[in-house]
């Protein structure tokens, strides 16, 4: 958590420049290139999550689903004033790639197609898996780039040969370009489902792309397996999403490679269960003024993230993300009597029995008018998987948007989808998910020349 006076300078920067929005709007507007061909979505890790999402997606294209979760295909975005009616689905809105255009690849460290993996998750019915099995069958993971310091507990034979962290990035840009040539797509975008790494920060090798680029000669230590990926994506000219919370792209040397090959970065960690609840509650108590003294959040979880998470390093990338987004959001440098002295836990359990369907409790203490305290309690019976898989799709199909619209480095209007949101150095992240919200429609109505709606509603008054 900053310092208030630090934090203090943030919130007034950040209001200095979001006042300015006018600066912003009168920004010219992007050419945007046509979504014309097939975009193929390369995912590290196929496990619970991207089995999940492959298998929706096959399923909508057979007509047997509908895309339910996912805003860039069931959402509208209104376009001027209330009164002129004119609310298109985002979807037609701007020119995204279409889920029959979509194809699928992806590395694992398990050999299990994609139709297998599915069965493993165990998160789809069974009749569903097997009436897709033709299309799930044909999805073999390619061998991985793993490391056992940085995702422990699990261990599986398809993996590379042996070799330097550059030789392995050069392994995974040959695979990219066969995965290219072999599905003719004519576009791709790459995101990170795999398993949550350990928690680590930022060390010298990730200071320049220079540094970088040595380390990855001389296999530094530092660099983690989900790096080797995101440079081989970035040196590629693809767009980079991370759906995990450990850090990736979120350094100088891999944000200054995404600049120089104008591709879009994105991350960290998607937003799905107790952290999009957090995000959706606690701007509503902040804005009635009222506190919070404590709010204790406990999860019991059953999948291989579970498994995975049960290692303290790799939960301590997860605790940190997930704590990040109240802190924020209740802002108690400005609010000291409300928030100053909040009690913020985060606990998961693996236990198995729940498989892919986590339970999550929340405590929340808060007090009102004369102190007065009060509690609520919330307990999310989700699936995770579920909740993940539209955020998949929309992130990519955003991400190969941003870049046929020339937006490089760090897309921060998606921070929507993510619990851990990426933004430019020293700018704090926004994790109400309302201005989230807004900030993305904002960005579409700019990226497509219309005017922004501030909500200020004045002329209908006039
Ligand atoms: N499901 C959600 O709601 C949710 C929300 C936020 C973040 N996440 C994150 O998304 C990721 C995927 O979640 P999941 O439930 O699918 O997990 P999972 O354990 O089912 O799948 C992860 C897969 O990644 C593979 N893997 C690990 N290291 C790899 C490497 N170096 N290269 C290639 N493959 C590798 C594993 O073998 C596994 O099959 C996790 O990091 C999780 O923390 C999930």
């Amino acid at each position: 958590m900053p310092g208030g006076t630090q934090q203090g300078e943030l919130n007034l920067l950040s209001s200095m420049s979001e006042s300015s929005s006018s600066d912003i709007a009168s920004r010219p507007t992007p050419t945007i290139q046509p979504a014309e061909g097939k975009l193929g979505i390369l995912i590290p890790g196929m496990g619970a999550v991207t089995t999940t999402f492959i298998a929706g997606i096959e399923a909508i294209k057979q007509g047997m689903a509908k895309p339910i979760g996912s805003m860039t295909q069931m959402n509208t975005i209104r376009l001027g004033k209330r009164t002129d009616n004119n609310t298109p689905k985002i979807k037609d809105f701007v020119p995204l790639a279409k889920i029959e255009d979509l194809e699928f690849g992806g590395w694992d460290i398990f050999e299990e197609n994609c139709y297998e993996a599915a069965l493993h998750a165990g998160v789809l019915d069974k009749p569903l898996v097997e009436s897709l099995r033709e299309p799930l069958s044909k999805i073999k993971p390619m061998p991985a780039v793993f490391d056992s310091n940085y995702v422990k507990r699990i261990h599986g034979p398809n993996l590379k040969p042996k070799g330097s962290k550059m030789d392995h990035a050069e392994m995974l840009m040959d695979d990219i370009r066969n995965f290219k040539e072999r599905t003719g797509s004519s576009r791709l975008a790459m995101i990170w489902c795999g398993s949550t790494e350990v928690f680590h920060r930022p060390a010298p090798v990730h200071n320049t792309l220079r540094d970088f680029e040595c380390g990855l000669q001389k296999s530094d230590p530092e660099i983690s397996p989900s790096q080797i990926y995101a440079y081989a994506a970035l040196r590629m000219g693809i767009p980079h999403a991370n759906g995990a919370p450990h850090l990736t792209t979120d350094t100088p040397a891999l944000m200054q490679l995404a600049r120089d090959r104008n591709v879009p970065i994105a991350g960290k960690d998607f937003k799905t269960g107790q952290t999009f609840m957090k995000t959706l509650i606690a701007p509503g108590l902040k804005s009635r003024m009222l506190g919070v003294a404590g709010w204790f959040s406990t999860n019991i979880l059953g999948n291989r993230d579970g498994e995975v998470l049960d290692d303290p390093g790799s939960f301590k990338s997860k605790e940190e993300s997930k704590l990040s987004a109240l802190e924020q959001i209740l802002q108690p440098d400005l609010y000291p009597e409300l928030y100053e002295h909040i009690h913020h836990k985060v606990r998961i359990e693996y236990y198995p029995p729940r498989g892919d369907a986590k339970e999550g409790w929340d405590n929340i203490d808060i007090f009102g008018w004369l102190g007065y305290p009060m509690q609520i309690k919330i307990n999310f019976l989700c699936r995770d998987s579920i909740l993940a898989a539209p955020l998949v799709l929309d992130i990519m199909l955003f991400m190969d948007l941003a870049q046929r619209a020339g937006m490089r480095g760090v897309q921060e209007w998606l921070s929507f989808f993510f619990k851990a949101p990426m933004t430019a150095p020293g700018l704090y992240p926004e994790h109400d998910i309302f201005i989230q919200s807004m900030k993305l429609k904002n960005t579409l109505r700019w990226m497509k020349g219309e005017n922004l709606i501030t909500h200020l509603g004045l002329e209908y008054y006039d």
